[in-house]
């Protein structure tokens, strides 16, 4: 940044001394250095030499200043953009660290508008800081070389320039702000609505009701770009006003000079070099007002990423990948545990307790909304109990026994997701494309009942499945879902609902698959079926969050319309 000040004062530092020599070339003898200099190259100090060696002087002085200035701006842009990629990353990483209840009630909208708000914050605050960081060091470098040309007029022109400025920034402040907050709210709905169209383009298509949804965007978008139009406006738009003031400054200052007894050639280098100073100083200046304004034109979209860059990651030792496996020894106890998705909502599971052995294979049945899933996702710590304890192998599962116990589960829900990338990559998910074990993956496939569909595909395991696996039937994903948990190889296995999607015959076939696991393997299987858990030592039943029932498979009576999920 110094050194950028440094390249600007020398540009028109040299533009006074030059001009004063094109006026009166008989002035070489106040500038030793251009007179060795033409000794040097072996010519006589003549009028025409002596100009010429001053205009080739000049000319590098004015190259190696553009030089610098590159330089910095390039300096500038790259670190400008490197924290805003370190920005985006954090946001992602303190996103993704957050506990399963964030996410629940978090709208995906809201966090990918987040994601995109970084990038408003890299254009429209980092950028403008650190670029008026510059400014601020050039501008007064200039103020002050310009002081030294002609104190008076220099003054003048620096006070007046920051009053304007200061005024435009004070009056333009709330209509900014508010502008900014419109833009952010509207930055949210509208990856809303590009995603609840994308999401439901089966329906739109069906019911032909695209030009409702084009409508609900443009209503977004046009009020986004509006007061975004404004805002650009107000940030850009002084500089014109500013810019004409500077050039009546100028003339008026030139007819001020002229009339002076040593008239206008006298005049000149100074009109010269506060010409160019004032040509010099009036981006920067511009660049000091457009940082201010731009801070309040992103306030808003500044203030949320703050806050999602301030949510709180897990401590260190859960954060790391390497967490080994909790040895799973004996049991897993629930003692009264009781949740609720909100303070004001009813339970979803209420006063339950139970007792899970390792090797178990257990059923769960209830009516849809019973609680099951919600019960699935507390015993893997993926929601912790409103009140009662979960204990595994006589320990109290808390955040920081987390990380552990879930290397231990592999759970199938009932929707699988499935990535845009290849079955063997869906099959390993998270893993490393080059160490992903084929082996394990064609046993797992097996096992799932889907190795000899997988054979069927132009590309075998290579086959890409598009994007969410749109390629490939609900049976099929659900299939792909069984093989991925049955590929971590876990001590626990946990299927929601995993095989609703399968006709009688495949589902008994996986269920078989299931049951030739070790028996060191626990099996937590919610069923859609009551016929599913024909092979699981106990049933237990939920109602309305509490356990009602726990039973042997054949103690139980054949009850379809109450048993469906
Ligand atoms: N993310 C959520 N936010 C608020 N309530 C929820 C959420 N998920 C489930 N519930 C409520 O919790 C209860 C149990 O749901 P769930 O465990 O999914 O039932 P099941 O799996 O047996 O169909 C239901 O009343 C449901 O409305
Ligand atoms: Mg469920």
């Amino acid at each position: 940044m110094f050194c950028a000040a440094a390249a600007e004062l020398a540009t028109f530092g040299a533009v006074a001394p030059f001009l004063s020599l094109l006026a009166d070339p008989a002035q070489t003898s106040r500038y030793p250095f251009l007179q060795s200099l033409l000794h040097a190259i072996g010519r006589q100090s003549g009028d025409a030499d002596v100009i010429l060696a001053a205009a080739t002087v000049f000319a590098i002085v004015a190259m190696c200043a553009a030089a610098v200035r590159m330089f910095v701006s390039w300096l500038g842009f790259k670190s400008t953009f490197d924290i805003g990629a370190d920005i985006g990353a954090e946001v992602y990483r303190r996103t993704l660290y957050q506990p399963y209840k964030f996410h629940i009630f978090h709208n995906t909208s809201e966090i990918i508008a987040g994601l995109n708000k970084t990038q408003t914050i890299v254009a429209g605050v980092i950028s403008p800081l650190i670029q008026s960081a510059n400014a601020v060091i050039v501008s007064v470098a200039i103020l002050i070389a310009l002081i030294y040309v002609d104190a008076v007029a220099a003054t003048l022109c620096g006070v007046g320039f920051t009053l304007i400025y200061l005024a435009v920034t004070v009056t333009t402040g709330v209509r900014l702000r508010a502008n900014s907050k419109m833009i952010a709210e509207n930055e949210v709905r509208r990856v809303q609505a590009v995603q609840e169209g994308l999401g439901g383009i089966r329906d739109i298509l069906l019911d032909g009701a695209q030009e409702v949804y084009i409508a609900r965007f443009m209503d977004i978008e046009r009020a986004r770009r509006s007061a975004q139009a404004a805002n650009y406006f107000i940030s850009g738009s002084p500089r014109h006003l500013i810019e004409s003031v500077g050039m009546i400054l100028i003339v008026a200052l030139a007819y001020w000079l002229s009339l002076r007894p040593s008239g206008l050639s006298e005049a000149v280098p100074v009109l010269g070099a506060l010409a160019i100073g004032a040509q010099r100083l009036l981006p920067q200046m511009q660049m000091i007002y457009f940082c201010c304004a731009a801070l309040n034109a992103n306030a808003s979209s500044l203030t949320d990423v703050v806050a999602l860059l301030e949510k709180p990651l897990p401590e260190n030792d859960t954060m790391s990948s390497s967490v080994d496996r909790l040895d799973f020894k004996s049991d897993i106890i629930l003692r009264d545990v009781t949740f609720r998705y909100h303070d004001d909502s009813p339970d979803a599971v209420r006063n339950v307790s139970l007792r899970i052995r390792r090797g178990d294979r257990v059923g769960f049945i209830g009516a849809t909304g019973s609680g099951k899933s919600t019960l699935i996702d507390l015993i893997t710590g993926l929601l912790e109990p409103t009140s009662g304890v979960i204990e595994v192998d006589g320990r109290r599962l808390g955040p920081k026994s987390h990380k552990a116990w879930q290397r231990c589960i592999a759970h199938v829900p009932q929707s699988i997701y499935l990535a845009d990338a290849t079955i063997a990559e869906n099959i390993a998910f998270g893993a490393d494309v080059r160490h992903i074990d084929m082996e394990r993956v064609r046993m797992a496939a097996k096992k799932a009942q889907v190795d000899e569909f997988i054979d069927t595909l132009p590309n075998q395991y290579q086959t890409l499945v598009g994007e969410r696996g749109v390629r490939l039937s609900g049976g099929q994903r659900q299939r792909i879902g069984l093989t991925r948990a049955l590929y971590k190889q876990t001590d626990i296995l946990i299927l929601d609902e995993a095989t609703s999607a399968l006709d009688d015959a495949t589902e008994n076939a996986v269920m078989r698959g299931i049951e030739s696991l070790s028996r060191d393997v626990t099996v937590l299987v919610v069923a859609h079926r009551i016929s599913t858990l024909r092979d699981c030592d106990i049933v237990l039943e939920l109602k309305d969050g509490h356990l009602v029932r726990e039973a042997r498979y054949h103690e139980l009576d054949y009850r379809p319309s109450s048993m469906s999920a």
